[in-house]
């Protein structure tokens, strides 16, 4: 059975759109869960693809997981198995995390290295170094990293490069190491101040002593905890610049304006007028769309997931914009699919010159990461006719109900169910 979304474009948004919760922040959170010898229980967690994907994984740990209409309850008071199935690492590399906790707690973990994906090759050496600078022996064979650690203890942790994943992954693990632990160079994206709060919630020390450094007081357990995760900052910024590519008048309900400064600073270079409310935004688009350049960046900077979906709507500014991706090593793919839809853009180097044109035409494309996804909406919305859009499963991992939001809106969508037509041999 496959999936498309057929989407009719020209129509303006209008209302207003209430935000899920974060899926970076859930995903880091749930696997942190695995540290507390008893139950959590989350509010506020977004019913999307990744979560179902990390339940799963908590799961095959010997977890319990209880999904209720309000909240998440994980009881993780014994983890039964310290190794992680392959097919649920490969579905979704943030699992790849469980290997710090499950380490922490049974004293030895096998989990499968990550692959690339369609945005980079997104290795993870900086999160086994890590481990091991906390004791952990670390052996990899057969695409499995193997780790055996009778106790963890404090060290002190530098990055390359302020990687999130990382970040959450060895403050995590830390949490529960003995002594302290300091990570220098840290990613500090809003996602992870939920995850430390979370984490200090149930007991953990751990804090920003300075911008990208982080100081971790190891405790010896932590106690059960209920927490609600923080609205979805990249959700939000879909809904922004979706409105933006519409001329419509679409305020964001549940989000701090503080997360999206860089992409409400960008909204105005193009010519929106942005409202800013302490729990709202409300974005006004307006013609011509100015052409600007995007420089993406950790956090405070303009963020990498933002870039997809803003070039969509830079593909039609009123002149030509450059787009400079810093974060990844290949996170310009889609823009093959943007130009079947019209769209003049050509890659050099990590830029991507952005040739605005008048407007943009309906046609069928493939969704290939969740990102790509929101751009390829976002330019189906505005497109002349109608797009049809497939690769569902990319878009469903991190957007709940995408659909049912853009039609409340306004949006003319459909979501179609089609007999696959592979051979059946
Ligand atoms: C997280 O991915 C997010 N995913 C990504 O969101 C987001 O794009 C990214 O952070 C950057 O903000 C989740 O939180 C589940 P990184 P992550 O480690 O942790 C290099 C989305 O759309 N690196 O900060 O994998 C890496 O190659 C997703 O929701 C190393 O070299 O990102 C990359 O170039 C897509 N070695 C850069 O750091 C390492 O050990 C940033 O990666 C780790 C990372």
């Amino acid at each position: 059975m496959m999936e498309k979304l057929v989407i009719e474009g020209g129509k303006r948004l209008a209302g207003n759109v209430k935000v899920s919760g974060s899926k970076n922040a859930a995903l880091s959170i749930l696997v942190a869960s695995l540290l507390i010898k008893g139950k959590t229980i989350l509010y506020n967690v977004p019913r999307i693809g990744d979560v179902w994907t990390m339940l799963d994984m908590l799961r095959e740990l010997g977890v319990k997981v209880s999904v209720e209409k309000e909240f998440v309850e994980i009881d993780a008071s014994v983890i039964e198995k310290y190794e992680a199935p392959y097919e649920l690492v490969k579905k979704m590399r943030a699992s790849f995390n469980v290997l710090g906790p499950v380490l922490a707690r049974c004293g030895r973990a096998r989990v499968p290295l990550p692959g690339g994906c369609d945005i980079g090759t997104r290795p993870v050496d900086y999160h086994l170094k890590g481990l091991q600078a906390m004791g952990a022996e670390i052996k990899m064979e057969h695409g499995y990293v193997e780790a055996i650690a009778p106790h963890l203890k404090g060290t002190e942790i530098y990055f390359d490069f302020p990687s999130v994943g990382a970040t959450c992954h060895l403050a995590t693990t830390a949490a529960v190491a003995e002594g302290i632990t300091y990570i220098r160079n840290a990613a500090e994206e809003p996602e992870i101040h939920d995850l430390f709060n979370f984490l200090n919630n149930a007991g953990a020390q751990i804090r920003y002593i300075d911008s990208r450094e982080i100081e971790i007081k190891g405790v010896e357990s932590l106690k059960e905890t209920s927490y609600s995760i923080m609205p979805d900052r990249m959700e939000a910024g879909t809904f922004m610049i979706a409105a933006a590519i519409t001329e419509g008048d679409v305020t964001i309900e549940g989000i701090d304006p503080q997360y999206l400064k860089p992409v409400i600073d960008k909204l105005r270079e193009v010519g929106c007028e942005v409202l800013e409310f302490e729990n709202a935004v409300r974005v006004i688009g307006r013609k011509p769309i100015k052409p600007t350049n995007i420089v993406t960046f950790p956090h405070p900077g303009f963020p990498t997931d933002m870039q997809q979906p803003f070039t969509a709507l830079l593909t039609i500014a009123d002149g030509i914009s450059m787009v400079t991706e810093t974060v990844y090593d290949s996170r310009f793919k889609y823009l093959s699919e943007l130009a079947r839809m019209g769209a003049d853009v050509k890659v050099e180097g990590r830029t991507a010159i952005v040739k605005g044109v008048p407007e943009l035409t309906g046609a069928p494309v493939t969704i290939t990461d969740l990102r790509a996804g929101a751009a390829l909406v976002i330019a189906a919305l505005a497109a002349k006719g109608i797009s049809e859009l497939s690769g569902l499963e990319n878009l469903d991992r991190g957007y709940e109900d995408l659909e049912g939001k853009l039609n409340s809106l306004g949006a003319s969508i459909k979501r179609i169910r089609e007999e696959s037509k592979e051979w059946v041999l």
